[in-house]
Order: C-alpha cells, then sequence, then structure tokens
C-alpha cells in the first residue's frame, strides 16, 4: 500500500530559533513534583489528558519545538505514573525526583544538580555571548496550553537583552493566587511577590508571573543556591528576580495570551483547556485544508495528521498515531485510533483502531469494527455490523452485512454474503482462513478455520464449511459439500437472488 498524500505539515521543526547563538544549549526544566491537590484524583494531575495526551506530553512538545535540546523533569508525587507516561526517546530525557519537596527553586536546584555538567563556559567564544554553556528554560508541568511561539519567544529575548534571567508576564483580570511583578518608579522589575506576601497596597497589582523563565545555566547554578529560606519552609524560585537585578535586570516577555498560561489546577480547568487545545488542533488542519464541520464536536490528538480536502463530520475522534489522506471523509460518529486511511477512503458511524489500514477508496460502515491487523485493499468496503480483524480484504471485495473475518485472507472481488462467520476460534488455538479471489459467499456461511476456498468457489446459504473447497467448486448445506451441478455464478452487477446480499 502507498502512504496517503498531502499530509497537513506536523508542528514547524526548530531551525527557525534564528537568533539562537550558534553553539547556545537549552536545557529546558520543568517541574511537576507537586501534588494537585484540587484535582480530587487519586492520579497526578501530570497524566490527566488534555486533547488525548497526558498534559505533561505538551509542556514538552512544546519545548522541543522551541529548540530545547535536552529536558529534565523533576518528579515527585505520583513520581512513577508520571514518568510512565513521558516521551523518553523525545528530546534527551531525563526525570530526577525531588523528596522532599521545598519549593520550586529547590526543586530547580535538585534538577541542576542531577543534569551532567555542559562543557565549561567560554566567554571569548564569540558564538557564546552569555559567556555561559547555554541557558535553562524553566517551566511547570501543568502548563499544558504553553506554546513554542511564546518559548521561542521567550529565548529571543532573553538572547537580545542579555540579561542572567528572563521570564514571561501577564496582565489578568484576577490576579488573586499568582505572584505579582514589583516594579519601581521607572517601570524596572525589581522582584516577584507571593499572593501570602503581599501588601495590603501591592494586592492591585495586575501583572502576575505566570512561572516561565529562561536563565543562563551558570548564573542559574550559583543562584539558587542563595534563594532564601520563607517562612513556610520553601525555596522560591521567583526570587531569583533580585539577584538578576544585581546583575544587570531582568528580561520581561510580556502582554503574553493569558489563556495560554493558565495553569491546571482542578477538572473545570482541565475541561477548558482541553477545548483550547483542541480547537487550536483544529485549526492548524483547517488552515491545511481539512474541512471540520464542526469544530467544537470533534476531537484530534495532536500527533494525527490529515490530508488536504479531507472532510471530518461531527463527533468523530481521531486518535494516537493515526494518519489520513487526501479526500477522505470521515464521520460523523466514529473513531480511528492509530490506524491509516488512504486517499478517497470513507468511514461512517465506525470504529477503526489498532494499526489497520484501509485502502485507497474503500468505504466502511455504517457500524463497521476494524481491528488490529485489518488491511483493506483498493475499493473494498465492509460496513452493516461487519468485523475485521487481523484480516486482509482484497481489492474490491465487499463485506456488507453482518460478518466476522478473523485470522483470514479474502481475494479480490469477492462476495462475502450477509451473516457470514469465520470461525477461527477452536477454544485453545486461533487458525487462518483463506478465500480465493471472486468467491462468492453465501448468506449465513460458517468457515471453520483453518479451511480454504479456492478461487471463483461458492457456497450456499446455510452452509457449514468444515473442509476445504476446490476453485471454480460450489458446496452447500450442512456440513457442506459439493454440488456438481450447481448453475454458473452470475456475472458482477447482476442480481444474485437471496444468496448474498451484495
Ligand atoms: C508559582 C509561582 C508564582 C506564579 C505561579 C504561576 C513560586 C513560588 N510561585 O506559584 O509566582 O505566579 O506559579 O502559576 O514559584 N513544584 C515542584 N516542587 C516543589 C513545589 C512545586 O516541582 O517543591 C512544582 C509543582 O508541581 C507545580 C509548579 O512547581 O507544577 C508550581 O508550584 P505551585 O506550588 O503550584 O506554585 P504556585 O503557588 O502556583
Ligand atoms: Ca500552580
Amino acid at each position: 500500500m502507498s502512504s496517503p498524500s498531502a499530509l497537513s505539515p506536523e508542528p514547524a521543526a526548530n531551525s527557525d530559533v534564528a537568533t539562537a547563538p550558534a553553539a547556545a544549549t537549552v536545557t529546558a526544566i520543568i517541574l511537576a513534583a507537586g501534588k494537585g491537590t484540587r484535582m480530587r484524583s487519586a492520579r497526578s494531575k501530570l497524566v490527566h489528558p488534555v486533547a488525548g495526551w497526558p498534559m505533561i506530553r505538551h509542556v514538552i512538545a512544546a519545548v522541543r519545538e522551541a529548540g530545547a535540546t535536552r529536558a529534565a523533569v523533576v518528579l515527585g508525587h505520583e513520581a512513577e505514573a508520571v514518568r510512565a507516561v513521558l516521551p523518553v526517546d523525545e528530546l534527551s530525557l531525563s526525570t530526577v525526583v525531588q523528596e522532599p519537596q521545598l519549593g520550586t527553586g529547590h526543586a530547580v536546584r535538585v534538577a541542576l544538580d542531577a543534569l551532567p555538567h555542559p562543557t565549561p563556559a567560554d566567554p571569548a567564544d564569540p558564538a557564546d555571548p552569555a559567556g555561559g554553556p547555554g541557558v535553562a528554560l524553566i517551566l511547570y508541568g501543568d502548563m499544558p496550553l504553553v506554546s513554542a511561539a511564546t518559548l521561542r519567544a521567550l529565548l529571543d529575548l532573553h538572547w537580545r537583552d542579555n540579561y542572567p534571567l528572563s521570564l514571561v508576564s501577564a496582565v489578568v483580570a484576577d490576579p488573586r493566587g499568582y505572584g505579582r511583578i514589583l516594579r519601581d518608579a521607572d517601570g524596572r522589575v525589581v522582584g516577584v511577590k507571593e499572593q501570602k506576601e503581599l501588601a495590603p497596597h501591592e494586592e492591585g497589582i495586575a501583572e502576575i508571573n505566570c512561572g516561565v523563565y529562561c536563565a543562563d545555566l551558570d548564573w542559574l547554578r550559583q543562584t539558587v543556591r542563595a534563594l532564601p529560606r520563607h517562612p513556610d519552609g520553601e525555596y522560591y524560585l521567583p526570587d531569583l528576580t533580585p539577584h538578576a537585578v544585581r546583575a544587570g535586570g531582568v528580561g520581561v516577555l510580556g502582554d503574553t495570551d493569558a489563556a495560554e498560561m493558565q495553569g491546571v489546577n482542578d477538572r473545570a480547568q482541565l475541561a477548558d483547556a482541553d477545548a483550547l487545545m483542541r480547537a487550536r488542533i483544529n485549526r492548524r488542519h483547517m488552515l491545511a485544508g481539512v474541512t471540520i464541520v464542526d469544530p467544537a464536536r470533534t476531537y484530534i490528538e495532536p500527533a494525527v495528521r490529515i490530508g488536504a480536502d479531507t472532510v471530518i463530520h461531527p463527533n468523530t475522534h481521531l486518535r494516537g498515531e493515526t494518519v489520513i489522506g487526501g479526500a477522505c471523509a470521515v464521520g460523523p460518529d466514529s473513531e480511528i485510533a492509530d490506524s491509516t486511511l488512504l486517499d478517497g477512503a470513507t468511514v461512517v458511524r465506525s470504529v477503526v483502531e489498532g494499526g489497520a489500514r484501509v485502502g485507497r477508496g474503500c468505504h466502511v460502515g455504517p457500524y463497521a469494527h476494524l481491528r488490529r491487523g485489518a488491511v483493506l485493499e483498493e475499493g473494498a468496503q465492509i460496513g452493516n455490523y461487519a468485523e475485521v480483524k487481523n484480516a486482509v480484504i482484497g481489492p474490491g471485495a465487499v463485506s456488507h452485512h453482518v460478518s466476522y473475518l478473523g485470522d483470514a485472507t479474502v481475494g479480490e472481488g469477492t462476495n462475502i454474503g450477509a451473516g457470514t462467520i469465520i470461525a477461527n476460534y477452536d477454544g485453545v488455538n486461533k487458525h487462518r482462513t483463506t478465500i480465493g479471489a471472486r468467491v462468492f459467499v453465501g448468506s449465513d456461511t460458517v468457515l471453520r478455520a483453518p479451511v480454504t476456498l479456492g478461487d471463483d468457489s461458492r457456497t450456499g446459504a446455510g452452509a457449514v464449511v468444515l473442509r476445504d473447497v476446490a476453485p471454480g467448486q460450489t458446496v452447500a448445506g450442512v456440513p457442506a459439500r459439493e454440488i456438481p451441478s450447481a448453475p454458473p455464478l452470475p456475472r458482477q452487477g447482476e442480481g444474485v437472488g437471496g444468496e448474498g446480499n451484495p
């Protein structure tokens, strides 16, 4: 089978980090040790899905797309469960467990201690203007909506202004609960103060610390050890700011989209984040030439690829590593998971999963179920309560009504009559069935595997086939026996009476 054409682009590669000094490395540090109490969940909030991905995967995808070359994830609460969902093969990803959890500043210190020291700084190197071995991009694992574009903008600003620390701020209508950006009379940042430490006259400050930082790695290694301990026993990462002010200043990427910066703390915010992420994914596909009839009721996971001129009808779920070609139609009410549709295929009210492959111009549905190992070759049609598992259905073959085709090969142009069942399982083992080309399987046939039906053979309605059928032979009855005087097979397109129901 060829691969689908004209797929919508994958997320931009990181080659456009134009302003990065040539030798600069970006190390992402993602804080994910916290408990997430407000989710009221037995599981870490970071494994709860947003658009089908554990939310922390979105953060990792964003830092990778922004140009990070390695990432360290700080784990604590439910460490093993979070580790299990991390895409360890993406980026050079390492994890470290923070125990006890003494605050965000402590978490970064733990991460740095665990990271292998990069090569020593070379201030003489013009490709390394910060005089350090690179920068750390620090953010929280519960910010699934943070975009690579924002992270890149922060990195660009950091390299341009050359301060030891840069951070992202936003002005929001309700700043309660967030750390606030403190500025002096000239508008220069002087610090960040947490909600619980605000003086009454500071409560009205609407500019919040979003919790996304960029820092020179060498400076950070030293400074994170100098953070003060607060009365609650914690070390706060935003306390880096006064140190940076003394060392030259703090870069601020202001005016960012507050929705993008929103952390997920409870299930209501989880649903909000899910809707925003789905809208973002749907928009990417629409701009690449995919028609989505009702984006609010279309559920496409991040890794799915779709060709131009494909139409996605409402209540369709496209999951996992699904690839859909051009000019296909999917839905309504369908789910495609980890499967491939080639150009011009249509799927209506059906489930296609487990790596199934649907060839060019095939039709699936309504109410079909294609499972692992199902392969439909060009123009095949499966529908109306038909199930296919671990079976190759040849070009133009049809199974239109109420059938089970498991562990089988079906040849080109074969017609599977209504109610056909392949009895592939003897209670202990599964066995294979081979059905040749242009075979006519009569309604309500049972094929007891292992069995072979030769090319151009036929079975009568209600046949129970226990033995191989020779090419051109017709069998009928229980158990099925040859009918030597069977009338010739009707040609394609002619009626076939009540026997096969094409
Ligand atoms: C933090 C910032 C605040 C900012 C806000 C933005 C601090 C002290 N405050 O507040 O200025 O406005 O985020 O959302 O940083 N974590 C660890 N280990 C720890 C503590 C926390 O890994 O010991 C992780 C948590 O899992 C979480 C993140 O760090 O992902 C932030 O911690 P949290 O306690 O939620 O900080 P906020 O109070 O939201
Ligand atoms: Ca938080």
